[in-house]
């Protein structure tokens, strides 16, 4: 017999078809229409092969057992529940469906999404024998062949797929999870540069600050990539177009300056011993760079936009290494 994971690759690709079919189906007008409505062409949904689960409660789990497959095996493909009363039923019911691509275009599992605001907005296939989510990037699949020197990180699927159909098919995203660092070598096979397209709400924020000593241990250079007043790349995109875009990439920020732009909102640059204070964080952080050139020219671009000279922060930074 074939092994297990050989099976739920198949079930996978099987429930992809299906899922796929339901879209092009009278039940399925309403989720193309939403498609539609989010501005996606009918390539994109081809290419990214978007789906619709059906309307019915276990639409899948029976066309899947008139395909043979028994329920033991299709308990282990995380796309189904055992009820006590009713049995095996869908997980995901009357959502729209993004399969989910390993870099070999195996489709190792679903991201799905209600059409109105009900909550959860997305649901994921539970980590199985054929998906782990720590080491799997959406859109890798497509983004691997880009000629491009850098890949593009987002948090959703959506903008991954905003981003392909504007011509940024170097976009990739986590599936729901934090990057973690299985993420980055993953990358790291493919590229030496990363821009942190997250969205532009504190959430955002904050996993750009966890994301960027993650790529930076895996050898990956991040920048990280202002969207604002959008909040992500897909509302960007729909309100400023491609060519805005490609400039917010340009004018992305290096990971240092970054960090220190945030450390800034802490302090109170009215108050001198606050502004002291913030000029002692960015002494310590400069630390990190134990090679003199580097560290020079950091101190170059800070003294600049933070109004200190570059021999005070010098002189600031040394005194800490020598008491450090
Ligand atoms: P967001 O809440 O930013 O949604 O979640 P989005 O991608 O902008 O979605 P749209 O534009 O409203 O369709 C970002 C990502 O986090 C995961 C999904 O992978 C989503 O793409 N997520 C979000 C979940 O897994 N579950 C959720 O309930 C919400
Ligand atoms: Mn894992
Ligand atoms: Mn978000
Ligand atoms: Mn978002
Ligand atoms: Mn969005």
């Amino acid at each position: 017999a074939a092994d297990l994971k050989t099976i739920l690759l198949e079930i996978n690709k099987k429930a992809a078809a299906y899922y796929y079919y339901q879209l092009r189906q009278e039940t399925g007008k309403k989720a193309l229409e939403y498609l539609q409505k989010r501005e996606l062409s009918e390539e994109t949904i081809k290419a990214f092969g978007l789906g619709y689960t059906g309307n019915y409660s276990d639409g899948l789990y029976r066309y899947l057992k008139s395909k043979g497959y028994s329920d033991q095996i299709l308990k282990e493909a995380g796309l189904f529940f055992f009820d006590e009363r009713q049995g095996m039923k869908d997980k995901f019911w009357n959502r729209v469906m993004f399969p989910i691509m390993d870099v070999n275009n195996r489709v190792i599992g679903f991201g799905g999404r209600v059409m109105g605001d009900a909550q959860p907005k997305y649901m994921n296939s539970p980590e199985t024998k054929i998906f782990d989510k720590s080491r799997n990037l959406y859109g890798l699949n497509i983004a691997r062949r880009t000629r491009k020197n850098y890949l593009i990180i987002c948090e959703g699927y959506m903008d991954v797929i905003s981003m392909h159909q504007a011509g940024f098919t170097n976009a990739v995203a986590s599936l729901g999870t934090a990057l973690t660092s299985g993420h980055a070598s993953l990358m790291r096979r493919y590229t030496k540069e990363v821009l942190l397209t997250y969205d532009s709400d504190e959430a955002g924020q904050k996993a750009a600050l966890r994301g960027i000593p993650i790529l930076r241990g895996a050898g990956l250079r991040p920048k990280v990539v202002n969207l604002a007043p959008y909040k992500d790349p897909d509302e960007f995109i729909k309100a400023e177009g491609m060519e805005a875009f490609e400039k917010r990439l340009e004018n992305a920020m290096n990971y240092f300056l970054f960090e220190v732009q945030v450390l800034e909102k802490e302090y109170d640059f009215n108050d001198p011993e606050s502004k002291t204070e913030f000029y002692r964080a960015i002494a310590e952080k400069l630390l990190e760079f134990p090679e003199e050139l580097e560290r020079n020219n950091y101190i170059e671009s800070i003294s600049k936009k933070y109004q200190i000279l570059p021999e005070d922060l010098r002189r600031m930074v040394n005194n800490m290494a020598l008491s450090g």
